[in-house]
């Protein structure tokens, strides 16, 4: 027996050894057949003496640890973010802050990576816990997923208990497959590598996880003083020898002019890299210096985040062209000379309106700027105007809608100019993919790209033939990428979308102005689209939250007799039309108050926090006012937690709102 065991143990070292090699060292020592061996080795002992198996073998870096909530981790030590700056004379600024403080600092310069920090525990060399930072005091327990990440060592090279800190990430082409193949399931796309990287930490199933590709860079120790450690570069040396990936990138910089250069390199290098950065870290070096500097009451004194400015690029504006969408509203969209923003290509960007465009000053053929913040949407920032050659043309506002030629109208007072052709081709496409949305019937499989390929097919063009598709089942399993089993899944998420609760249907039906809320307030309200759609418009005003121009939009919506047919074509096809969700329930910290969420919310998704605040009759909205009764702060907050703090409202942080959370049931503990 004693001989099993240490054939697994021994098993489980040369695994993790090429482990070390191959992720950290990317050095690979021993073939993929050797490790695979070894690895089935170690599977079947483990299968055979599951008394010997350790949590930390390297049989769990592929997942299968699933748990059923996240256990909350106090922090010893609290996880500190760092002031921003923005130019180099704050960068200036900080260091004699410093000098004058009588000191001639060296410097460590590291990448910012985009990630999310991680806080990881070792006792005696082993892998105990990996949290996030949560609120900086109190982080989530995710060592089941952390087990997962390849560079995280389960066993250190020396027996020493500590704790280190660093970022975890998703590297960029990671993130570019996982969008390829969730827009092939229809499902909606991440936005960047940082909310990749921290959906992926937070899933309760480590095989998921797994899956990610997850990465870390470790770049700060807690504790330097327990292991006589006098420099954060000894201490970014000391946990590299532990068998940590620590960044080959950092460097030691004798002055701020040093500081300077790595900056203006790194500028350059971004776009190269294979991770995403949001600017450079600049830490004191000597740590006795660090010491002395202390604390305020947020941050570090002896160190800055440097964050890069958007980045611009040139390039021509060779269009503009006009979308119409859902509710007729015209788009003027920039026709670019193809460029790459951040690592991705950009050749169209929204000009939002005509005001925008003439503010501007942009004529079609300019060299214009184009500035992608982060991984948001590109958007031009001006005209170079003394790059013109005269062979510019002015911008002209078009008068009629490009798609059926009808006279576009403004409203006085508003910036934008609409079709208001109920029949207009391109509204129905635009609403048909409204009504299969997230938000509305949530069909999966019926993408944006795929409505418009079954709308130019002339599969769908009207909303009860999305309840059609069927009978060109032969015709779509034909079509390139769609293959037998996906348009059975397809056919079977369009049939499950029947029994969706009434305010899905109606908020898929667009009638304007009426939103997800809205609309599930009409339902809980009304219960069925019958006795809705029998309300008068001053029936409809007397409920709160409904103004005249809502009341008035839904008695008309329901008045015309193309939207009645379209009802009864629906119901008759088998749509549910009654609210299925919950009744409504009362609690005095909730019901009939207004809500503003800012900064995010370590626990719980923003979409769920506010359904869990709407299910008990309370009022999510989006800016803070007077009016709002509770401003439920998170991580990062914008101006609104300060706006709520000057008006005196009241202010819940993370633990009120978990432990207001706990109370109603909704944290399963
Ligand atoms: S040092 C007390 N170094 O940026 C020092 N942070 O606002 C703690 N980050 O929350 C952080 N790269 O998530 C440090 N090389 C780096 C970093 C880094 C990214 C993140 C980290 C932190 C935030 C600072």
């Amino acid at each position: 027996m004693e001989e099993i065991k240490q054939r697994m143990e021994e098993l489980a070292n040369i695994l993790e050894e090429a482990n070390y090699n191959y992720y950290v060292l990317d050095n690979p020592t021993i073939t993929d057949q050797e490790f695979d061996s070894y690895l089935r080795e170690l599977e079947t002992l483990e299968e055979k003496y599951p008394e010997y198996a350790d949590p930390n073998s390297p049989t769990k870096r592929v997942g299968g640890m699933v748990i059923d909530k996240f256990k909350k981790i106090k922090h010893q030590i609290p996880m500190l973010s760092l002031p921003d700056v923005f130019n180099e004379e704050e960068i200036i600024a900080f260091d004699e802050r410093i000098r004058k403080s009588g000191f001639n600092p060296e410097y460590v310069c590291e990448l910012k990576i985009d990630g999310l920090s991680v806080s990881l525990h070792y006792d005696n060399g082993v892998f105990i816990t990996g949290a996030t930072r949560g609120n900086g005091v109190v982080g989530e327990d995710i060592t089941h997923n952390v087990r997962t990440i390849k560079t995280v060592p389960m066993k250190l090279k020396k027996d020493v208990t500590i704790e280190v800190r660093g970022e975890i990430y998703m590297p960029r082409e990671t993130l570019a497959k996982l969008n390829q193949e969730r827009e092939e399931l229809g499902l909606p796309l991440l936005q960047n590598c940082r909310n990749a990287a921290a959906g992926s930490v937070r899933q309760l199933d480590s095989k998921i996880a797994a899956k990610r590709n997850l990465n870390t860079w470790i770049y700060h120790l807690p504790n330097p003083e327990d292991y006589g450690i006098l420099t954060h570069w000894e201490a970014l040396e000391y946990m590299k020898s532990l068998g940590f990936k620590t960044n080959p990138a950092n460097r030691l910089c004798k002055n701020i002019d040093e500081v300077m250069s790595f900056i203006h390199e790194y500028a350059e290098k971004r776009p190269k890299l294979s991770y995403d950065i949001d600017g450079v870290v600049i830490k004191v070096n000597d740590l006795s210096m660090q010491k002395n500097l202390g604390f305020t009451s947020k941050y570090p004194r002896w160190a800055i985040a440097y964050k890069f400015p958007a980045e611009e690029v040139l390039t021509k504006l060779k269009d503009i062209i006009f979308t119409v969408g859902r509710t007729g509203r015209i788009t003027p969209n920039a026709v670019l000379d193809p460029v790459i923003v951040m690592g991705s290509t950009v050749q169209r960007a929204t000009l939002h309106n005509e005001d925008y465009i003439i503010e501007k000053g942009l004529k079609i053929g300019d060299t214009v700027s184009i500035r992608k913040a982060g991984d948001v949407i590109p958007e031009v920032v001006e005209a170079k105007v003394e790059r013109r050659t005269g062979n510019e043309t002015d911008f002209v506002m078009i008068t009629n809608c490009p798609i059926c030629d009808t006279p576009l109208e403004k409203k006085p007072g508003q910036v934008d100019h609409y079709c208001l052709n109920q029949n207009c081709p391109a509204r129905h496409i635009e609403g048909l993919i409204h009504f299969v949305s997230r938000h509305a019937m949530n069909i999966d499989g019926l993408g944006e790209r795929i409505m418009e390929d079954f709308f130019n097919l002339g599969f769908i063009k009207t909303i009860p033939d999305i309840y059609h598709l069927d009978e060109h089942k032969e015709d779509l399993v034909s079509l390139e990428g769609y293959g037998h089993k996906s348009v059975e899944n397809l056919l079977n998420a369009i049939e499950d979308s029947k029994q969706n609760s009434l305010e899905r249907l109606l908020f898929g039906l667009g009638i304007g102005g009426i939103g997800d809320k809205t609309a599930l307030l009409l339902a809980r309200t009304f219960k069925t689209m019958e006795n809705l759609a029998s309300k008068t418009k001053e029936e409809l005003e007397t409920i709160r939250d409904i103004g005249p121009i809502l009341a008035g939009n839904i008695a008309n919506y329901f008045a015309d007799v193309d939207n009645q047919a379209l009802i009864d074509k629906l119901k008759e096809l088998g749509l549910n039309m009654t609210y299925l969700g919950e009744e409504q329930k009362e609690n005095n910290l909730i019901t009939n108050k207004r809500f503003v969420i800012t900064g995010t919310i370590s626990f719980m998704g923003r979409d769920e926090i506010e359904g869990i605040i709407e299910s008990y009759g309370g009022h999510p909205s989006s800016s803070v006012s007077s009016k709002t009764d509770v401003v439920i702060v998170g991580d990062k907050p914008g101006s609104k937690a300060d706006k709520a703090r000057n008006l005196g409202i009241e202010i819940w942080d993370e633990e009120k709102l978990y432990s207001i959370l706990t109370d109603l049931g909704k944290m399963n503990e």
